[in-house]
């Protein structure tokens, strides 16, 4: 007799960027019109040249092969709070510090360390897939908190209607993954007061927080004392400095909480890799200025669409972008996102993510991960969005 799966695991659909990478395997594009890859967000370029002679000096050295404290060096967590501290003009103590293979591994280990089988969390709809599919593996309930159809924020009184004894946490996103929707300070604030009366923990994934337009501090909730109660940072260097391989993230969070994940992170990898953890310490220390420029090219490149949207008789509405992601509306009333997305790969070599495979009820909805793309080619996005509108039925 064969041997069972955990229905848990089991019952997950598989990761969905696979699924559509599948459309265009083995089509060969024409020169004049070339693919538009807009589906898995992940930076065109590569890393600084700096880092990667870096590294190849870091490699000579014997401990770079060898495991750190389960928690990550002591060097990155000291300078990760410290940097953090100086970006939030907050207080972060190096052992609020933890490190871990990307921010997805992060989102687990907390995951993990906060519920269980039949807790609650909420999370703003549409979600970052792999959030649901690790809620729904441990068992947890995964409770939607739809965003507003016009702006794609989440409406915290809306989110303390969904609060029960069994919930756990409220998970956000900013700027998120898929909407691109950056949330105000004051909209951050006003989870972060909720969660805190309520005593559940608000956890807030920062991966994208280095290309925000603005340069100031994304939210106060660091310079609040109380913050290690209620508050968990996620964090990833992967898009930052480019090096998505090389796993590192962090997590940002009372020592309670940490002391949990060390146990998890002990048996799951024993620490995260130690050349991430040394590129991402260069990072830190010598790259802001190369962040810096990215942040300006993809704040181009964010500009670039918006103004391509603008100039074309476009029936999709473009709900919101920011970072790497811009959430357009499709216009063809009544048909399924999987339907178009798959027409504009299809036909107008312009490959994109459904709407769907973000959560219940985002048939109308499609995920440009425009960022992977030069401010040039923009234009060229909305022209062959314009030409699948001769399509009806
Ligand atoms: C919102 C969000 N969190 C986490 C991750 C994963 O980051 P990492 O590569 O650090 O695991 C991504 C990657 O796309 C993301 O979009």
């Amino acid at each position: 007799m064969a041997y069972r799966l955990n229905p848990l695991v089991e019952s997950v659909a598989a990761a969905p960027i696979a699924e559509a990478q599948s459309w265009i395997r083995g089509r060969v594009f024409p020169a004049d019109r070339p693919l538009l890859d807009c589906a898995q967000a992940v930076p065109s370029y590569p890393p600084a040249e700096a880092l990667t002679r870096h590294l190849a000096a870091a490699v000579q050295r014997p401990e770079t092969a060898f495991y750190t404290d389960i928690l990550g060096r002591a060097d990155l967590r000291a300078a990760l709070a410290a940097h953090l501290g100086q970006d939030y003009r907050g207080n972060i103590a190096a052992e609020q510090i933890g490190v871990t293979a990307g921010c997805n591994q992060a989102f687990c280990l907390v995951a993990q360390a906060l519920a269980r089988a039949g807790d609650e969390v909420i999370l703003p709809l549409p979600f970052y897939f792999n959030y649901q599919m690790w809620l729904e593996m441990l068992g947890v309930s995964l409770v939607p908190l739809p965003v507003g159809a016009g702006d794609a924020l989440p409406n915290p009184d809306e989110a303390a209607r969904r609060i029960t004894p069994r919930t756990r946490a409220i998970v956000l996103i900013s700027p998120n993954n898929p909407t691109g929707a950056t949330y105000p300070a004051e909209l951050i604030q006003a989870f972060y007061r909720l969660a805190q009366r309520r005593g559940i923990a608000l956890v807030l994934d920062e991966t994208y927080k280095d290309f925000r337009a603005s340069g100031a501090p994304a939210h106060a909730l660091f310079q609040d004392r109380d913050w290690p109660q209620t508050l968990v940072q996620l964090y990833s260097f992967s898009k930052a400095y480019s090096l998505t391989g090389y796993r590192v993230g962090s997590i940002a969070a009372g020592r309670p909480l940490l002391d949990a994940v060390a146990k998890a992170m002990d048996c799951v990898a024993i620490c995260a890799p130690h050349i991430g953890q040394e590129a991402a310490l260069f990072g830190i220390e010598r790259l802001a200025p190369w962040r810096e420029e990215k942040r300006r090219m993809m704040l181009e490149r964010l500009e670039a669409l918006r103004a391509a949207f603008r100039a074309n008789a476009l029936e999709y509405q473009l709900i919101s972008a920011g970072a790497f992601f811009a959430w357009v509306r499709h216009p063809f009333a009544g048909e399924v996102a999987s339907a178009v997305a798959r027409r504009l790969a299809d036909r107008h070599n312009l490959l994109c993510l459904p709407g769907t495979i973000f959560g219940p009820g985002q048939e109308g909805a499609l995920r440009l991960a425009f960022a992977n793309l030069p401010a040039e080619k923009m234009a060229e996005v909305a022209e062959r969005l314009v030409a699948s509108q001769d399509h009806r039925g």
